[in-house]
């Protein structure tokens, strides 16, 4: 009993608790190709933003949750996976001999991380911690659009009686306004092989999809099997139903 009551308080307390996180200002609706129930992600953009992520993001946030070998998902070819990995060196070891050792990175290696560990990310960011973005789609209310809205959301100057401190800056979007993250991108910072723009706006929309891929690598396959799911009790709804007429033909009721 005690766990029904529960489980319906929660069920009408958690939409409250969601909709009261987040900033205070309302996020840009983007239309994302992966939304609704036939929804996939675009490989196109999963490839441009992967690009963003390692020529910019990568810099300061890790994707610890991701191996070089999960890229073969956004449409590359094993060969282009193992040419990407090599790019990085890892430490990998010991050898006979008891010494940790360099090497290029292969597909099985997890995606490298810029700083040893957390106090030295703060150190190299004026006490801030830049998060892992592995699942940042899924830590922060509005998702995509979050991202998006963050990322596009810088302001020259914060409004006024605001103040800023050292390595602050002022982001419409971010809860608090306050972000120690300088704006990461502007335009013409990325080439693109592919002819797509090279503005902030579309650097900050490819990461963003590339950013959903990461944190749900599985949701097209959700998705296909939940339609699959639906249309399998559909027919046996069908079917059932005719049986049933039929046991019950000669029965009176
Ligand atoms: C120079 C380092 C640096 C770079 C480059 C950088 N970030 Fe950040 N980022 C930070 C720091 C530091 C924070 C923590 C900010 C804070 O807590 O105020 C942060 C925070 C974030 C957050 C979390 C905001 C929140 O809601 O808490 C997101 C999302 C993010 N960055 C995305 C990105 C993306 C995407 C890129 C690449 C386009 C990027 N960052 C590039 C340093 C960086």
């Amino acid at each position: 009993m005690i766990k029904t009551l529960l489980f319906v308080a929660v069920l009408f307390v958690a939409p409250v608790a969601h909709a009261a996180g987040g900033g205070d200002k309302k996020l840009p609706n983007k239309n994302w190709s992966f939304e609704g129930p036939f929804g996939e992600y675009d490989r196109g953009a999963l490839q441009r933003g992967f690009q963003v992520y390692s020529q910019v993001c990568s810099a300061c946030h890790a994707m610890k949750h991701l191996s070089y070998r999960n890229l073969s998902a956004l449409g590359y070819s094993p060969e282009e996976v193992k040419a990407i990995a090599a790019q990085y060196t890892v430490m990998d070891g010991p050898d006979g001999e008891g010494e940790m050792f360099e090497r290029a990175a292969k597909p099985s290696d997890k995606f490298k991380s810029p700083f040893e560990n957390d106090n030295a990310a703060k150190y190299a960011n004026n006490g801030a911690l830049p998060p892992d973005l592995s699942l940042i789609t899924k830590a922060r209310v509005g998702g995509a659009d979050y991202i998006y809205a963050l990322l596009t959301g810088y302001e020259d100057h914060a409004p006024e009686g605001e103040e800023l401190g050292d390595g602050q800056y002022w982001n419409k979007y971010m809860p608090g306004h306050k972000i120690a993250m300088a704006a990461p991108l502007s335009d013409d910072v990325v080439a693109y092989e592919d002819g797509s723009p090279t503005t902030t706006s579309q650097y900050s929309q490819d990461v963003s999809h590339f950013l959903t891929w990461a944190a749900e690598p599985e949701m097209e396959v959700r998705k296909q099997t939940g339609i699959k799911v639906l249309l399998f009790l559909f027919v046996f709804a069908v079917i059932m139903y005719r049986v049933k007429k039929k046991i019950w033909k000669n029965v009176k009721h």
